[in-house]
């Protein structure tokens, strides 16, 4: 009876401690997102404010070099802008700027990764994105790929500059990680 009883209570402490774990697990994951969310307003706000005081060509010119780190968190390759004119091509890429500048998204997946066509709809994404940005801004969530073409949750805030309605700047955080899902099919192996 007793050794029943201390059983059941070092399982009923066990179960605690485990419960515990992941409630601290889901505050951690919602304060890294409330984070990453903060850092793409303030990235976002700082490009539509730069574009009014300093011009758009200045600025596109600064997000597209990769050694300026005047619109990216500094402590995080994934912390970068974004811009697109509404027909969807690419004006300006802080991470990737030789493989999206003066492209469509749809051109870059079909360019790089032609598996995806069907799977992945670049002027989907950029229709989700006018219109979040044409009615105010706000966040928009939409599946995004890694350069291998692995598919991925992203949330990105989107906004279009006072004096430019013809296109829109964004920044995002990724919602599920690349390591966390599936890599897109093989063709060789289906
Ligand atoms: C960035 O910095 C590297 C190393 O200093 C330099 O070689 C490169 O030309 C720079 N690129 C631009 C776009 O300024
Ligand atoms: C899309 O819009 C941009 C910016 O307004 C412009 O430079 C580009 O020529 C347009 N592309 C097409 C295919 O219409």
């Amino acid at each position: 009876m007793l050794t029943m009883m201390k059983l059941s209570g070092s399982v009923l402490v066990m179960m605690v401690v485990v419960m515990l774990q992941q409630a601290l697990d889901v505050v951690d994951a919602t304060s890294h997102q409330m984070q990453k969310r903060a850092i793409a307003e303030l990235l976002v706000d700082s490009t539509l404010k730069a574009i009014e005081t300093d011009g758009l060509d200045v600025v596109l010119g600064q997000i597209n070099n990769l050694n300026n780190t005047r619109f990216r968190d500094t402590e995080d390759v994934n912390g970068y802008v974004v811009a697109f004119a509404n027909n969807g091509t690419c004006l300006a890429h802080g991470q990737r700027p030789g493989d999206f500048v003066g492209r469509t998204t749809e051109d870059v997946i079909l360019a790089k990764i032609p598996e995806l066509k069907d799977k992945l709809d670049g002027w989907k994404i950029n229709t989700l994105m006018v219109e979040k940005a044409q009615a105010g801004g706000g966040w928009v969530t939409y599946n995004w790929i890694t350069p291998t073409g692995v598919v991925y949750e992203k949330n990105s805030l989107v906004k279009q500059p006072k004096d430019y309605k013809d296109m829109y700047v964004l920044s995002g955080y990724d919602v599920t990680t690349p390591e966390d899902v599936a890599p897109a099919p093989d063709p060789k192996e289906e």
